[in-house]
């Protein structure tokens, strides 16, 4: 990752980008899961059911979800597949506090426990892991391959990682539809409805220079990770990733 440009929610005079990023969770933590609807127009809860249903036929019983955030993709994982156990583990203490209300709310704190952590240094043991997932995650750490090879370091052997994220759409017209979209319209409502300057000008600039589709496989097979493949979801403006340990 060192090779690429790193883009970062504020400018330089905020620290490195893991510390950005942090801030930037804490303070639009509370307008998320709402702006999430109303940008997507609630197609990213689409996205995540259509990945753990992917997840799902691995029978994976415990389950890592990295920057869970808010805990929509452990809470859906919790319902779909019903593992034993799912940890929850992000940066930002404010987005946990809102997952934690919804997994007290829906009755799924047996199953699913939440704690503060970096993607980037994980307390976990080596091969703790069935599943190691992450929702729009791994494009904000501040070291990808870091990141990556910590998901790989507590999968289990044979176990299997997921990644839901962001890819930018190579066909006309939705590709300039997209962009027009991405770049000029959601920035704005983002602006005005998390009070965050910068929260959602950093989303389209972090996805530009995100590696996606077969370099996002060539990173996993970097790696270690086997059998890597993806799905496209909506015309490319997504993609679940899935490999094997
Ligand atoms: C766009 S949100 C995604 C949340 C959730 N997975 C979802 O599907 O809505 C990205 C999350 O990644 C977290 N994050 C970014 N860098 C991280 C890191 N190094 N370690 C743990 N969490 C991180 C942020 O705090 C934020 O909650």
């Amino acid at each position: 990752m060192s090779d690429k440009i790193q883009v970062t929610p504020y400018d330089s005079s905020g620290g490195s980008k893991k510390h950005q990023v942090t801030r930037m969770f804490d303070k639009i933590a509370p307008f998320y899961d709402n702006l999430n609807r109303v940008l997507s127009l609630g197609i990213d809860v689409q996205w995540r059911k259509k990945a753990i249903k992917l997840l799902k036929a691995e029978n994976p019983k415990t389950i890592l979800d990295i920057a869970t955030g808010t805990g929509d993709l452990a809470i859906e994982a919790a319902r779909s597949i019903k593992p034993e156990k799912i940890i929850g583990l992000d940066i930002s203490p404010n987005m946990l506090k809102i997952g934690e209300q919804k997994i007290e709310k829906q009755n799924l704190q047996n199953v699913i426990s939440m704690e503060v952590g970096d993607s980037e240094n994980l307390r976990f043991e080596s091969l703790s892991f069935d599943a190691v997932m992450a929702a729009f995650g791994v494009r904000n750490f501040e070291n990808l391959e870091k990141g990556l090879s910590e998901m790989y370091r507590v999968l289990k052997p044979g176990g299997t990682i997921m990644v839901l994220e962001f890819s930018k759409p190579k066909h006309f017209p939705l590709k300039q539809l997209f962009n027009i979209y991405f770049k000029n319209i959601l920035p704005v409502i983002g602006r005005l409805k998390s009070k965050d300057e910068k929260a959602y000008k950093y989303l389209y600039e972090s996805v530009q220079v995100f590696p996606d589709y077969e370099t996002f496989l060539d990173i996993l097979k970097s790696l270690g990770f086997t059998e890597a493949r993806y799905k496209v979801l909506s015309a490319g403006i997504c993609c679940i990733y899935l490999a094997k340990k």
